[in-house]
Order: C-alpha cells, then structure tokens, then sequence
C-alpha cells in the first residue's frame, strides 16, 4: 500500500536539499542559479527502473492520463473504450477531451473483460485504456496485439500497480502509453505527482511540449524565447515533488517486498480459493490489497465484522465504489453506460478489498488470516 507509510527522514533531508541548492522550485530553467534538476532526474531514474525509452513528469496520474489521450490524437467526437471497475480519472480524462467513455466489463476476477472490448471496437474507436485495478495485472499483453490488429493504441494506467510486473517487464511500459500517479494513496508517492512513459518519440514530444504550454522546448533556446508550437497546459511537476518522488522510487523494491510478505500470508490461509482474487500466471503485482471476490450471501458482512474486530479496514471495496465504479458516473458516461455498469456494481458488490499495510505486523496478519479462514472453515 502507499508510500506514505515509509516517508521519513530521507524525504525530508530530499526536500531541504533542494532549498539549500537555492531553492529553485521550478522544473525548467534558472540554469545559473542552480546545478540540480530534480524532475529531469526524477524522469530519467524511471526510464531506467521501468526500462522505458521516455518519460515526462506531471502534476498527477489525472493530467498524465489526459496527456496520453491528446497525444495519440483523440479529439471531439471520438470513442474511447476502459473498464467499468476503474478510478474516475479515466473517464474525465476522455470527458474533457470532449470524446465519448465507452464502458467494458470486467470479469468474475476483476479483470479488464477483452470480449466485451472488443465487441465495442467500431470505426469511431481512438484508443482503449486498460486499467491495472488495485495492484493485480490485467490481460494488458493481449490488448496490445489486440491494438496491433485494428490500429488502435492502447494506453496502460498503472496508478495502481507501480512497480508491479510479469516476466516480460514492468506495467505501465507495454502500451503505447503508460501511465503512473504518485498521489498520497499511491505504491510510491510524492504527495500529488504522476508519470507517463513511452517508447514512442513522437508521443514523448507531445507530452513534452502539451505539459508545459505547449512550447518547443528546445535545450539550446533560452526560455522566454522558445516558441509555442501546438495547444497545450500547465501540467508540470515540481522539483520538491521529483525531489520527494526520487527517495521514493528508491524505496519501491522494499516497499513491495514487504507487501509480499503480509499478502502471502493471508493467501496461505486459502490457496486457490475461487473466492480469492486471483493473479495471470506470471504476473508479480504490487500485492497492496488482498481481495475476496464472488462471496455469497452474507459472506461480505461477516468478512467485514472480522475486519473490525481486528482493526483492520478496507481499500476502496467497499467504502469507496463511487469512485471506482461507472454505475455511479452516469453524468458522464450516459444512460447507455449506466446500464452497462449495473453488472459490474453486482460484481463489486460482491467484493472486498483489505489493505495490506507495512506498519501492521505480520503477526496481525496472521491472527487476521486465521480469524477469516475459522469463518470459511
Ligand atoms: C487507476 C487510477 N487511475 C488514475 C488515478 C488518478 O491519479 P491522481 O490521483 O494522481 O490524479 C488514480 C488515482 O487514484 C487511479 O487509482
């Protein structure tokens, strides 16, 4: 779960360093008064954790997201295809490229449906965004061919899945675009932040200059000088953000390996139950939740009872659906995605998501994890 729960001293000595370098706070210019650029390293250490080829900072995963949209082209009138298990953000991104959200299932796992996607696809689709939902993988290798075949390209949001991979390389790096947020609720996080990686140049150069106002950017020229080449926004990162974010992603291995360790003990208590979420075969998530899925019944309120009694909470299923799921977002989706979604939100409904949190001993997980399998005898 999110790296706030390991923010200390090496964030804070991160943040006073770049006000003892002179304390410029802004991510371009200011050479002579400085010799530390705090996002442009942030951006390049990325490229090379993540093995991508590019990547641009932003102010959020939200601004990362609309950045993807604009630079594979989806303008006024377009369709986009993403999941109905999602985080809003996805949906106001198309939103506010005045395209039109078209919702897809997800299935019995909570997973990206590609049938129903497919059975979508028509002339007016721009882009289809996949959804990494609360640290397991979806079906992203799939989409991509899926994406090859009709032209389409395929944006990969990995806000919640940071870090997390499968054998052939980390989320957020096998779309056309990936995308990655650092808000305080995030794998890593730099209070309010995001990422969007491509190996795709021309892309990177729409992010670059739509991020900033669209200006060139060009190194050699001064700044008040670079032209205004295309429509753009304010979507640039901080230096005290990249500052923050750069400890952070130093801490990311750690941070999931420590999850591992608490997940792998509540799923011990259950190996491979249906009414566990499961991963794809070789998928590594980023394990900061630990879902129970298709309970029956009364299962939910008895799984919820023996969460409190145990001090424990949830993560987003259920105490936050309305921000994870289309059935409430018929302001923007329409009529016909509202009633897309109604399946989804029985899905949902029938879902719980326990947090897995660092500062919780591993002791508590396992009196948590024999107390939920007494139940399931
Ligand atoms: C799946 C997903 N996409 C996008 C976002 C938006 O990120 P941010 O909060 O950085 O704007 C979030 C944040 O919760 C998310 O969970």
């Amino acid at each position: 779960m999110p790296g706030f729960e390991v923010i200390g001293r090496e964030e804070a000595e991160a943040t006073a360093s770049v006000f003892n370098e002179g304390g410029i706070l802004f991510a371009h210019g200011f050479d002579s008064l400085r010799n530390k650029f705090h996002v442009r390293e942030f951006e390049s250490n990325s490229c090379k954790y993540f093995s991508a080829n590019y990547s641009q900072a932003t102010q959020s995963g939200t601004s990362a997201l609309k950045t993807a949209l604009k630079a594979v082209g989806v303008g006024p009138g377009d369709e986009v295809i993403t999941q109905s298990f999602n985080f809003i953000a996805t949906v106001e991104a198309i939103h506010d490229c005045n395209a039109k959200p078209i919702i897809c299932d997800v299935d019995d796992n909570l997973d990206f449906c590609l049938k129903d996607c497919l059975s979508k696809i028509n002339k007016n689709t721009k882009a289809i965004i996949l959804v990494h939902m609360l640290g397991i993988g979806g079906p992203i290798e799939q989409l991509v061919e899926i994406g090859k075949k009709y032209n389409i390209p395929i944006i990969e949001d990995a806000c919640e899945i940071v870090g997390g991979k499968n054998n052939n390389g980390y989320y957020g790096c096998f779309g056309d675009i990936g995308v990655f947020s650092f808000d305080f609720g995030k794998n890593i996080t730099c209070g309010e932040g995001g990422m969007l990686l491509t190996n795709n140049r021309k892309y990177y150069e729409y992010a670059r200059s739509y991020t900033d106002h669209g200006h060139a950017l060009e190194p050699k020229v001064a700044r008040g000088n670079d032209k205004a080449i295309m429509p753009g926004f304010n979507y640039r990162m901080t230096e005290i953000q990249a500052a923050i974010g750069k400890v952070q992603l130093n801490k990311l291995e750690n941070i999931i390996n420590e999850h591992k360790t608490r997940y792998q003990i509540l799923n011990n208590f259950f190996p491979n139950k249906p009414y566990i979420r499961q991963e794809l075969n070789n998928c590594r998530g980023s394990y900061d939740t630990f879902i129970f899925i298709n309970l029956q019944d009364n299962q939910a309120n008895e799984i919820l009872k023996i969460l409190k009694l145990n001090n424990f909470g949830t993560k987003n299923l259920p105490d936050a659906m309305r921000w994870h799921c289309s059935y409430f977002w018929e302001h923007l989706i329409g009529e016909e995605g509202f009633k897309h979604s109604k399946k989804t939100y029985k899905i949902l409904s029938n879902a719980i998501a326990i947090p897995i949190l660092i500062k919780r001993s591993l002791k508590e997980y396992e009196k948590l994890g024999a107390d939920l399998k007494e139940y399931f005898g």
